[in-house]
């Protein structure tokens, strides 16, 4: 199959050999015992060898390709996963997570987990700030959990985590605090609500082989503003999505095609005179409100 041109004609002959020689790698794979590797390996070297195919790959091309591959290894380390950020940007996390989290009823869609997630963030009570020094205008954040039969879901747990308004996450800083993220748990009634700082645009890592693929391709590294969440409850299927702010001019172009229309919402900016939900004074600054309403599915569904 071809993306673009039409492939360059070659002879019978040639292709006959190309042929042969697809046969004989997927042979190569007869007496895997695990069925399911074995299917894996076939299938990807069948699309590889469509590819190189396809394309027409030249020698030169083939070593830039595997010096491409060995940068993305040399840079990752414990704090920088730079073949995620490959799949991320090639849209196979986004691809993977569709296929693992199919639309159930009205279930909230899921989106990129990232790499900025991190265990054992401090908890916050409902209501609280899991802004903890990250700088940014004050967002009051509410919303409801439920299960898709509508009953609410009490103690489900809520990780949130956010980058601060210069678009850095707290374990990019050099001081090694924590910033823009907590967990907190939704009351009886399913309800949750904390502060949070109004979600802006950041880069993705882009000093690396991908960020070099990127410019190379003319893409932005830019994600859209956003506000991650993970939710857990027992029964339930595991939530990892964020939610986007609607207006945001970089919905359409995000660097990680994370962006679903259901995850976009209204960020209502607040003058400074208006009320805030608990009464907290926020010193004469405008501040912005949000609502996510989370449906989480049955388990293994
Ligand atoms: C993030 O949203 O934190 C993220 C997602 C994918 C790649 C880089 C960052
Ligand atoms: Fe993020």
């Amino acid at each position: 199959m071809t993306a673009d041109a039409e492939p360059a004609p070659i002879s019978a002959e040639q292709r006959e050999r190309e042929d042969e020689l697809v046969q004989r790698v997927l042979a190569s794979f007869a007496d895997t015992p695990d069925a399911r590797l074995e299917q894996i390996m076939r299938s990807a070297v069948l699309h590889l060898h469509d590819f190189l195919r396809d394309v027409r790959l030249t020698e030169e091309e083939w070593k830039q390709g595997i010096d491409f591959l060995t940068a993305v290894g040399h840079i990752t380390d414990q704090r920088r996963q730079e073949f995620i950020l490959l799949s991320d940007t090639l849209g196979a996390s986004m691809q993977t997570i569709a296929i693992n989290n199919e639309a159930y009823a009205d279930a909230t869609e899921a989106t990129v987990f990232g790499p900025f997630f991190v265990d054992d963030a401090p908890h916050v009570e409902c209501g609280g700030d899991i802004a903890g020094g990250a700088t940014g205008q004050a967002c009051w954040v509410e919303g409801t959990v439920r299960d898709t039969d509508g009953r609410p879901v009490a103690g489900a747990r809520i990780e949130v985590w956010e980058a601060d308004e210069d678009g850095f996450y707290d374990v990019q800083y050099d001081d090694g605090r924590t910033a823009g993220r907590a967990h907190l748990f939704s009351d009886d009634d399913g309800g949750y609500r904390f502060w949070a700082v109004t979600p802006t645009p950041y880069p993705i890592p882009h000093d690396g082989p991908v960020g070099a693929m990127l410019a190379a391709t003319h893409r932005s590294p830019m994600r859209a503003s956003h506000l991650h969440f993970m939710v857990t409850a027992p029964g339930l299927r595991t939530l990892v999505t964020h939610i986007f702010v609607r207006g945001d001019d970089l919905l359409s172009s995000d660097s990680v095609f994370g962006v679903k229309e259901s995850l976009v919402k209204d960020f209502v900016e607040q003058p400074a005179d208006a009320a805030t939900p608990d009464g907290r004074d926020l010193g004469g600054r405008t501040w912005s409100r949000t609502r996510f309403d989370i449906v989480l599915a049955p388990a293994g569904s």
